[in-house]
């Protein structure tokens, strides 16, 4: 059976992988595939392995559901998902912190945790990288954060930020949030499920 080292690792390089098939299309530049490239050179190697004790949330209930959605994605959201599923449950699920305004469903409807972070597998100086996981019909409360950010999307479903209001990526799909950007996501009939990467300024 692989270590956790060892899974930590296969699941970053497919994550590295989803989203630079994502970006690295020819007629791509600017800070969508600039900051993906330099996530992945910072990650590369430089994660120190943690132990955290694993914890589920009612959510969870949903994951099965999302995995088998993101199996049927193209190629590299399925290598990313089997990566993710041999982490899966070594991960402690958290809830965000609550918010003023959130949507009612939102609470008892989401699951967060963290990959390489505070509550993580791994540690980075730099980088943080983390799972999101909503039950169908919920919306993520709009937030922001100064660290830019990068979510690899896994499932069908909503995304938001101020200056482009709501769209839908599709799963495979890598989402950029600039510094600061005030942004959302929503879940439609299916659970949304999405892997996202902070990078501190
Ligand atoms: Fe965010």
């Amino acid at each position: 059976m692989a270590t956790h080292d060892q899974q930590l690792t296969e699941f970053i390089r497919a994550l590295e992988a989803a989203a630079k098939a994502a970006t690295d299309v020819l007629d791509e530049s600017g800070k969508r595939k600039a900051t993906v490239r330099a996530v992945f050179a910072e990650l590369d190697g430089a994660w120190a392995k943690e132990s955290v004790e694993p914890a589920e949330l009612d959510a969870c209930r949903h994951l099965s559901a999302a995995l088998l959605n993101a199996e049927h994605g193209p190629e590299p959201v399925a290598n990313l998902t089997r990566a993710f599923e041999a982490l899966a449950p070594a991960l402690r699920w958290r809830l965000r912190p609550p918010d003023a305004g959130e949507d009612p469903g939102f609470r008892g409807g989401h699951a967060n945790a963290d990959i390489i972070g505070p509550a993580g597998l791994g540690r980075h100086e730099d980088i943080v990288v983390g799972v999101s996981l909503m039950a169908p019909g919920v919306t993520y409360p709009d937030h922001d954060h100064p660290p830019e950010e990068i979510y690899v999307v896994m499932s069908e479903g909503d995304w938001f930020n101020e200056s482009d209001g709501w769209y839908t990526p599709g799963i495979g799909q890598v989402v950029y949030h600039q510094s600061s950007i005030v942004h959302a996501m929503r879940s439609g009939t299916e659970p949304l499920l999405s892997v996202w990467c902070l990078k501190r300024p």
